[in-house]
């Protein structure tokens, strides 16, 4: 199942040049949002499972970009509307990023641990880092943090800034807003501030996470 959903937000500088994005995907709705809205910046995707980003993030950016025009006829003009998708179809079995036709040139998608990522990535300059990292709900087990902190820290400008969406604590896990702002604290190198914090019974927040 994938999700056709419409922007509002006006918040995206639409014509920024070169603006680089690195999202966690899954339904990777914000990162789509970039991608959607702008014309001239490039996303990408990361997930720890490839299949979630054969089987729902690829899905997800096709119905809201290449096949937009194709797929707006079969849904009710709702936010909420939802389009089935056939997992099983040739354009998820062979190469789904040749659908996207002209805009697979400003995609990209990676998957597997944090550890790696950077390595993989193998950026050669603070000009090729990321303007914009956007994550959530990715600090809700104390032990990967470090690995999220230290993944941001080396792939994100020095005049970047990444945003992290977070419960304020996770029931069950050991993994919080507290303790991520603990470790940034303790490395002296980066500011954490909320942006926002919402909800009444699970409380949210947005953080942003930029260099001192
Ligand atoms: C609860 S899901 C959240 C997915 C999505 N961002 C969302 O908000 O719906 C947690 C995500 O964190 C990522 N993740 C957790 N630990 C990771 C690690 N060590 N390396 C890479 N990705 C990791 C996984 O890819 C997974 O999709």
């Amino acid at each position: 199942m994938a999700f056709r959903f419409n922007f509002t937000s006006e918040d995206l500088d639409p014509e920024a040049p070169g603006t680089e994005q690195l999202s966690p995907a899954t339904h990777a709705l914000p990162a789509l949002f970039c991608l959607a809205h702008t014309t001239r910046s490039t996303v990408h995707f990361q997930d720890y499972n490839s299949e979630v980003i054969r089987l729902v993030t690829i899905p997800n950016l096709l119905i809201n970009t290449a096949y937009h025009d194709q797929t707006q006829s079969q849904l009710p003009s709702s936010a909420e509307a939802e389009l089935e998708i056939d997992t099983q179809s040739d354009l998820l079995q062979q190469d789904p990023v040749a659908h996207l036709g002209p805009l697979a040139q400003r995609c990209r998608f990676f998957a597997g641990d944090w550890a790696h990522l950077a390595s993989n990535l193998n950026i050669p300059s603070e000009a090729y880092k990321y303007d914009l990292i956007l994550t959530s709900e990715t600090i809700y087990a104390h032990a990967s943090q470090a690995k999220l902190y230290a993944l941001i820290r080396s792939i994100l400008k020095r005049s970047g800034m990444a945003l992290i969406a977070a419960k304020s604590m996770y029931f069950g896990l050991d993994g919080n807003v507290l303790s991520f702002a603990q470790l940034v604290e303790s490395r002296g190198e980066m500011t954490l501030t909320t942006l926002y914090r919402f909800g009444a019974q699970v409380q949210r927040e947005i953080l942003k996470l930029t260099f001192k």
